[in-house]
Protein backbone atom coordinates (compact mmCIF):
# COMPACT_ATOMS: atom_id res chain seq x y z
CA UNK A 1 0.00 0.00 0.00
CA UNK A 2 1.26 3.86 -0.69
CA UNK A 3 2.74 5.39 2.08
CA UNK A 4 -0.51 7.89 2.00
CA UNK A 5 -2.85 5.03 3.23
CA UNK A 6 -0.22 3.89 5.86
CA UNK A 7 -0.17 6.97 7.62
CA UNK A 8 -3.94 8.00 8.73
CA UNK A 9 -3.01 10.85 10.49
CA UNK A 10 -2.07 12.48 6.95
CA UNK A 11 -5.28 10.81 5.46
CA UNK A 12 -7.27 12.91 8.29
CA UNK A 13 -5.78 16.38 7.77
CA UNK A 14 -6.19 15.98 3.75
CA UNK A 15 -9.94 14.84 4.26
CA UNK A 16 -10.14 18.43 6.61
CA UNK A 17 -8.55 20.05 3.66
CA UNK A 18 -11.43 18.87 1.28
CA UNK A 19 -13.94 20.51 3.63
CA UNK A 20 -12.05 23.36 4.26
CA UNK A 21 -10.74 24.25 0.89
CA UNK A 22 -11.85 22.17 -1.97
CA UNK A 23 -9.48 24.08 -4.91
CA UNK A 24 -6.18 23.57 -2.59
CA UNK A 25 -7.50 19.92 -2.29
CA UNK A 26 -7.75 19.30 -5.87
CA UNK A 27 -4.25 21.17 -6.52
CA UNK A 28 -2.97 18.67 -4.08
CA UNK A 29 -4.40 15.32 -5.46
CA UNK A 30 -2.76 16.96 -9.03
CA UNK A 31 0.52 18.13 -7.95
CA UNK A 32 0.72 14.56 -5.78
CA UNK A 33 -0.12 12.65 -9.01
CA UNK A 34 2.87 14.87 -11.06
CA UNK A 35 5.15 14.04 -8.62
CA UNK A 36 4.79 10.64 -8.54
CA UNK A 37 4.88 10.59 -12.69
CA UNK A 38 7.29 12.76 -12.38
CA UNK A 39 9.56 10.75 -9.84
CA UNK A 40 9.33 7.33 -11.76
CA UNK A 41 10.33 9.45 -14.91
CA UNK A 42 13.54 10.20 -12.89
CA UNK A 43 14.23 6.51 -11.74
CA UNK A 44 13.18 6.66 -8.46
CA UNK A 45 12.10 3.64 -6.74
CA UNK A 46 8.45 2.53 -5.79
CA UNK A 47 9.22 3.79 -1.84
CA UNK A 48 11.01 7.36 -3.04
CA UNK A 49 8.11 7.81 -5.58
CA UNK A 50 5.43 7.01 -2.99
CA UNK A 51 7.12 9.78 -0.62
CA UNK A 52 7.26 12.12 -3.64
CA UNK A 53 3.64 11.42 -3.78
CA UNK A 54 2.46 11.87 -0.03
CA UNK A 55 4.70 15.11 -0.53
CA UNK A 56 2.74 16.12 -3.08
CA UNK A 57 -0.60 15.42 -0.94
CA UNK A 58 0.55 17.21 2.22
CA UNK A 59 2.42 20.46 0.77
CA UNK A 60 -0.33 23.09 1.26
CA UNK A 61 -1.66 21.95 4.78
CA UNK A 62 -0.70 24.93 6.53
CA UNK A 63 -3.45 26.73 4.04
CA UNK A 64 -5.78 25.26 6.53
CA UNK A 65 -4.45 27.82 9.00
CA UNK A 66 -5.41 30.59 6.99
CA UNK A 67 -9.24 32.44 7.26
CA UNK A 68 -11.36 31.83 4.13
CA UNK A 69 -11.75 35.36 3.02
CA UNK A 70 -8.10 35.16 1.97
CA UNK A 71 -8.46 31.59 0.52
CA UNK A 72 -11.66 32.53 -1.76
CA UNK A 73 -10.46 36.36 -2.05
CA UNK A 74 -10.85 37.09 -5.79
CA UNK A 75 -8.73 40.73 -5.92
CA UNK A 76 -5.35 41.00 -5.14
CA UNK A 77 -4.20 40.20 -1.24
CA UNK A 78 -3.17 43.23 1.19
CA UNK A 79 0.49 43.16 2.35
CA UNK A 80 -0.67 42.14 5.75
CA UNK A 81 -2.45 39.21 3.79
CA UNK A 82 0.30 38.04 1.84
CA UNK A 83 2.19 37.64 4.70
CA UNK A 84 -0.23 35.50 6.19
CA UNK A 85 -0.26 33.25 2.97
CA UNK A 86 3.29 33.30 2.79
CA UNK A 87 3.23 31.10 6.54
CA UNK A 88 1.88 28.03 5.11
CA UNK A 89 4.80 26.29 4.43
CA UNK A 90 6.04 26.63 8.07
CA UNK A 91 2.60 26.40 9.26
CA UNK A 92 1.95 22.75 7.09
CA UNK A 93 5.29 21.59 8.39
CA UNK A 94 4.16 22.06 12.30
CA UNK A 95 1.21 20.37 11.53
CA UNK A 96 2.21 17.44 9.40
CA UNK A 97 5.51 17.16 11.98
CA UNK A 98 3.14 15.85 14.23
CA UNK A 99 1.88 13.22 12.08
CA UNK A 100 3.41 9.83 13.42
CA UNK A 101 6.77 8.11 11.19
CA UNK A 102 5.86 10.77 8.31
CA UNK A 103 9.57 11.07 6.20
CA UNK A 104 11.51 13.71 6.92
CA UNK A 105 11.27 14.15 2.97
CA UNK A 106 7.54 14.85 3.19
CA UNK A 107 8.36 18.08 5.68
CA UNK A 108 11.17 19.31 3.56
CA UNK A 109 8.56 19.48 0.93
CA UNK A 110 5.96 21.25 3.24
CA UNK A 111 8.21 23.43 4.42
CA UNK A 112 10.28 24.29 1.43
CA UNK A 113 8.40 24.20 -1.90
CA UNK A 114 8.14 28.09 -2.14
CA UNK A 115 12.06 28.32 -1.68
CA UNK A 116 13.79 29.88 -5.49
CA UNK A 117 16.63 28.39 -6.59
CA UNK A 118 18.35 32.10 -6.43
CA UNK A 119 17.66 31.86 -2.68
CA UNK A 120 14.63 34.77 -3.32
CA UNK A 121 12.21 32.41 -1.72
CA UNK A 122 10.64 31.80 1.26
CA UNK A 123 10.19 30.77 4.08
CA UNK A 124 14.07 30.07 4.79
CA UNK A 125 15.20 31.50 1.37
CA UNK A 126 17.53 28.53 0.84
CA UNK A 127 19.79 28.77 -2.21
CA UNK A 128 20.47 26.40 -4.86
CA UNK A 129 21.48 22.61 -3.79
CA UNK A 130 20.65 23.61 0.05
CA UNK A 131 17.28 23.47 -1.01
CA UNK A 132 16.15 19.58 -0.02
CA UNK A 133 15.87 17.62 -3.38
CA UNK A 134 12.39 16.78 -2.85
CA UNK A 135 11.03 20.73 -2.60
CA UNK A 136 12.66 21.55 -5.31
CA UNK A 137 11.32 19.06 -7.39
CA UNK A 138 7.43 19.84 -5.78
CA UNK A 139 8.19 23.32 -6.74
CA UNK A 140 8.30 22.64 -10.17
CA UNK A 141 4.72 20.11 -9.92
CA UNK A 142 3.71 23.05 -8.05
CA UNK A 143 3.75 25.74 -10.27
CA UNK A 144 3.04 23.60 -12.90
CA UNK A 145 -0.33 22.75 -12.13
CA UNK A 146 -1.27 26.14 -10.71
CA UNK A 147 -0.13 27.53 -14.16
CA UNK A 148 -2.37 25.06 -16.26
CA UNK A 149 -5.43 24.80 -13.45
CA UNK A 150 -8.44 27.88 -13.68
CA UNK A 151 -8.08 30.50 -10.51
CA UNK A 152 -9.99 32.75 -9.98
CA UNK A 153 -7.96 36.02 -10.87
CA UNK A 154 -6.62 33.80 -14.22
CA UNK A 155 -7.39 31.42 -16.74
CA UNK A 156 -5.72 28.24 -17.18
CA UNK A 157 -2.41 28.18 -19.10
CA UNK A 158 -1.90 25.78 -22.15
CA UNK A 159 0.87 23.57 -21.22
CA UNK A 160 3.12 25.38 -23.69
CA UNK A 161 2.67 28.56 -22.09
CA UNK A 162 3.27 27.18 -18.70
CA UNK A 163 6.45 25.90 -19.62
CA UNK A 164 7.10 28.77 -21.81
CA UNK A 165 6.81 30.74 -18.35
CA UNK A 166 8.60 28.48 -16.04
CA UNK A 167 11.50 28.68 -18.62
CA UNK A 168 11.28 32.38 -18.73
CA UNK A 169 11.32 32.40 -14.82
CA UNK A 170 15.33 32.59 -14.23
CA UNK A 171 16.33 31.74 -10.95
CA UNK A 172 13.41 30.26 -9.84
CA UNK A 173 13.59 26.52 -10.07
CA UNK A 174 16.85 24.29 -10.42
CA UNK A 175 17.06 24.14 -14.50
CA UNK A 176 18.64 20.67 -14.72
CA UNK A 177 15.30 19.46 -13.15
CA UNK A 178 13.07 21.85 -14.93
CA UNK A 179 15.08 20.43 -18.19
CA UNK A 180 14.15 16.61 -17.27
CA UNK A 181 10.65 17.82 -16.11
CA UNK A 182 10.31 19.18 -19.70
CA UNK A 183 11.55 16.10 -21.39
CA UNK A 184 10.36 13.35 -19.20
CA UNK A 185 6.77 14.73 -19.16
CA UNK A 186 5.96 16.76 -21.98
CA UNK A 187 8.10 16.15 -24.62
CA UNK A 188 7.64 12.57 -24.09
CA UNK A 189 4.13 13.16 -24.07
CA UNK A 190 3.32 11.91 -20.92
CA UNK A 191 1.13 14.85 -19.88
CA UNK A 192 -1.63 16.42 -22.00
FE1 LIG B 1 2.18 26.29 -1.24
Amino acid sequence: MSAALDNAGALIAIARLKDKDELTFLHSLAVSALMITLGRGLGHGEEEVRVLGLGGLVHDLGKMALPDEILTKPGKLTAEEMSLVRGHPQRGYELVSHVADVPKQVLDICRHHHEKFDGSGYPSRLAGKNIPYVARLAAICDVYEALTTIRPYKRAFSQAEAINIMMNSPGHFDSQLLSAFVSKMVISGTLH
